[in-house]
């Protein structure tokens, strides 16, 4: 049976809205909407978690009703309403929450309720063919883990950042060279037209397990920010350049070797040996092809979203929720809003023995 989903993600800076069909294993997304808070928030250089609120609430009902139209249905086509419940910013992560839950209750609809991590775990899945299991390396903005995908439900941590996420580390770097907001495309950006030619740590490299850091990195850049200013304390561009190349031939250094060492972990073998690479920082042209040739010598498969989907959206929530709803899970009406939400803490609620009650699987 085919399940339409309207899927709602506001947990961080975009108020996305999408309609997913799915059917068979095949994702079709019918209507994507992402209206972008960039701008709202550059003058601060980051996410301010009030404005975020705000721009939520003004926005969301238009682009649920985008989503909707756009895709050419009607409430009552609809298999189900899913929205971000966490990770995030509380504020945003209400605004969608609450209005899903309005509308599965208006149209008689099942809710589901998804963390925004399993959103990106599965965002691959909306334009290729791609079996459980596999192993993940989730950078965005606010996260970055390797993770064993075992299926649906089921995670398995194998590593995270002690310090920063690697988005966080782009963004920070960004505002420290005045590049702008969001960081991540400047750097990537102006490390084009750069040369790596100063030495920076490589933080973890080589440690037992596969943890990452950022904060040393960060600080180092900001010392040799520091040490290449001229007279007058600014930069040359080709020094701004030059570091920004630096930067991400560290961070690719260090991805590389967690990465490494997360292959083994993993205890994936033969066919199984399948990476996907999702969240924000994926975009990135170099890391993707770092990462892609990494696979290639190890005789990996190497996944990674459409551009368009690697950033935050609604059709990846939109996909969870049809997949959750394919295998008959779906979400209390009182579900609440989680600032924070492991992601491998989610096996829980398809492990349906414990039932419903308190640790079940709504819990
Ligand atoms: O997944 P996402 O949209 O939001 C979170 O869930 O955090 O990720 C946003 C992060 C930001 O830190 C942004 O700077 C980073 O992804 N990013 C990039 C690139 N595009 C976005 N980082 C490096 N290179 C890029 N091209
Ligand atoms: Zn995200």
């Amino acid at each position: 049976m085919a399940q339409l989903v309207l899927g709602i993600e506001t947990s961080c800076d975009e108020t996305a809205a999408a309609v997913v069909r799915l059917e068979n294993g095949k994702a079709q997304v019918l209507s994507n909407i992402v209206a972008s808070q960039i701008k709202d928030h550059s003058p601060y250089g980051g996410v301010v978690p009030e404005i975020a609120a705000r721009k939520h609430v003004e926005k969301i009902d238009d682009v649920i009703g985008l989503a909707i139209r756009e895709a050419g249905v009607e409430l009552s086509d609809l298999s189900g309403v899913a929205a971000t419940a966490g990770p995030g910013l509380i504020g945003g992560v209400l605004v969608g929450l609450l209005s899903a839950k309005a509308i599965a209750l208006g149209a008689g609809l099942p809710f589901i309720a998804i963390n925004h991590l399993e959103g990106h775990a599965l965002s691959p899945k909306l334009t290729q063919d791609l079996d459980f299991p596999y192993l993940l390396l989730l950078v965005s903005g606010g996260h970055c883990q390797i993770l064993k995908v075992v299926e649906l439900g089921q995670y398995k941590r194998l590593g995270t950042t002690i310090d920063d996420a690697l988005g966080e580390a782009f963004d920070k770097t960004a505002k420290l060279l005045v590049l702008g907001y969001p960081g991540g495309p400047l750097v990537e950006r102006a490390a084009s037209l750069g040369n790596p030619k100063y030495e920076l740590p490589r933080p973890m490299i080589n440690r037992p397990g596969c943890d990452f850091s950022f904060a040393g990195l960060k600080t180092a850049v900001s010392r040799l920010a520091q040490s290449l200013e001229n007279e007058k304390g600014e930069l040359s561009n080709e020094c701004v350049n030059d570091i920004c190349a630096s930067f991400q031939a560290a961070t690719m250094a260090v991805l590389l070797n967690r990465l490494e060492a997360a292959f083994a972990m993993s205890e994936l073998t033969g066919n199984n040996r399948r990476l996907v690479v999702a969240g924000g920082v994926a975009a990135n042209q170099a890391i993707r092809s770092a990462i892609n040739e990494l696979c290639e010598s190890f005789g990996w498969q190497y996944f990674a979203p459409e551009l368009k989907y690697c950033g935050d959206n609604g059709a990846m929530i939109a996909l969870a929720g049809a997949m959750r709803l394919e295998a008959g899970i779906t979400s209390d009406l009182h579900t609440k809003a989680r600032p924070r939400w492991p992601l491998d803490e989610i096996s829980a609620p398809l492990n349906l023995k414990h039932g419903y009650g308190k640790k079940g699987a709504k819990v």
